[in-house]
């Protein structure tokens, strides 16, 4: 019998955490203002959408916030405004969300990608200037798992060529980089609210800018309820009230007033709730750093504000060397953490059969629909976003849980405990 408890030894996680008071609170009041919705038949449209917009262009310092029925919506308004003609480029990472990428393509534009830089697994700065070209029209950044991306390198790059910079803060929500929030440091911020982000409505999306004519581009997509908000220029879509209104083309984006007001809710919560996480992840991150082996994800110096969407443990293959991935997760499981349970890293894009299908696939439907020669990319291209992979194990990341040394101790001696014995999993 070996001491690692996945060769019959015993279990390094003996107690179990508590959920935090801070998270009951904020679940009750969300079930009352809803039930309150019920009540008061605001089930499409209600005041609580432009309270969200308001609080939430306040929190993040902006002019203008529009709340969506998701994320993707925010995008794709995003691309929308910044793209202009079919054939556009879009320079963004090679690591993120596919959905933070598929809306470029239906906006009509192409993405150019960039490899990530290896510590906060975001754009790497120093690779976006070779790929900017007569047709490029903005930059977009993904704020990985909460990390803030390195703003006052893109920026520069932006100013220089007259780029636009869009950002995906679908994970950095409360985030800040220099004291300012994520969201506000380009020129669109765009934010998923789906069930599993930092802030939620369950499904939504918010997207905020400081330029009119980008929020009116997004009202114009995909917000025929508030015509009225455009400025004078656009008067001939807002039809003759007098009859009947013009509807116009475009999509329905509009959040759900349920979606809306659970957001405003947990807006109310986010900071201090961060604050909680990062506190359990700091303690966590501070005792693998004396490990051999394992070490918590890395912070920049800019960053003063963290909130972690997926904490994802680095570890040393060197030090692992001849025993996988998968068998250093199955270990720290015996030993009671979840290991493995969120999302590890993102397999990078271009290896999805949906950008690289040239055939009769749904991948040809998808380019053709809306632009044609569409770029080949290169897997070689992206060195650093193929192994990243593998080299991340992803463990709960300790949101909403109360801060309790005896079990967040535990959770370090079960990564120490695999180290020290890594020789029983050969
Ligand atoms: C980086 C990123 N971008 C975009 C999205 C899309 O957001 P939604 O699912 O709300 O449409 C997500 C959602 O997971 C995401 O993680």
């Amino acid at each position: 019998m070996g001491i690692l408890a996945i060769s019959g030894g015993q279990k390094a996680i003996r107690k179990q955490p508590r959920k935090s008071a801070l998270f009951q609170n904020m679940l009750e009041e969300q079930i009352q203002i809803v039930s309150h919705l019920i009540a008061k038949r605001e089930i499409s449209s209600s005041p609580v959408v432009s309270q969200l917009e308001e609080k939430w262009a306040q929190y993040t310092g902006t002019k203008y916030a529009l709340a969506m029925n998701n994320g993707t919506a925010t995008l794709h308004s995003a691309f929308f405004s910044v793209i202009e003609k079919p054939g556009d480029e879009i320079i963004t990472s090679v690591h993120t969300w596919h959905l933070g990428v598929t809306p470029i393509i239906c906006a009509g534009g192409i993405p150019i990608f960039c490899d990530i830089d290896p510590l906060t697994l975001n754009i790497n700065p120093a690779e976006i200037e070779e790929k900017i070209t007569s047709r490029t029209k903005a930059i977009c950044v993904t704020h990985c798992y909460g990390h803030p991306a390195d703003m006052d390198e893109i920026n520069k790059i932006a100013k220089k060529y007259k780029l636009a910079v869009v950002e995906d803060a679908s994970h950095s929500h409360g985030c800040e980089y220099k004291g300012r929030k994520t969201g506000s440091l380009g020129d669109i911020g765009c934010f998923s609210l789906q069930g599993s982000k930092l802030m939620t409505g369950g499904e939504a999306g918010i997207l905020n800018t400081d330029n009119k004519e980008y929020f009116e581009q997004a009202i114009i997509l995909g917000h025929y309820e508030k015509f009225s908000l455009l400025s004078s220029k656009y008067d001939r879509y807002k039809g003759n009230t007098e009859t009947v209104p013009f509807m116009n083309a475009g999509f329905k984006y509009r959040i759900h007033p349920f979606a809306a007001a659970m957001a405003l809710v947990e807006l109310k919560y986010l900071d201090e709730r961060n604050a909680l996480q990062i506190k359990n992840c700091s303690y966590i991150s501070d005792g693998l750093d004396k490990i051999e082996g394992f070490a918590g994800p890395y912070v920049a110096p800019y960053v003063t504000k963290l909130g972690w969407l997926n904490f994802l443990i680095r570890f040393d293959p060197e030090y692992f060397k001849g025993i996988s991935r998968r068998r250093i997760i199955e270990a720290l499981q015996a030993e009671g953490i979840e290991a493995g349970s969120g999302r590890p890293g993102y397999i990078p894009l271009v290896r999805q059969p949906m950008l690289s299908d040239n055939d009769d696939h749904p991948g040809k439907a998808i380019w053709h629909h809306f632009v044609k020669n569409h770029p080949e990319y290169n897997i070689e291209d992206y060195p650093v976003a193929e192994k990243v992979l593998f080299e991340r194990i992803s463990i709960s990341p300790m949101r909403d849980i109360e801060f309790d040394e005896e079990y967040l101790q535990q959770i370090i001696d079960a990564f120490r405990k695999v180290s020290a014995h890594r020789n029983e999993l050969r």
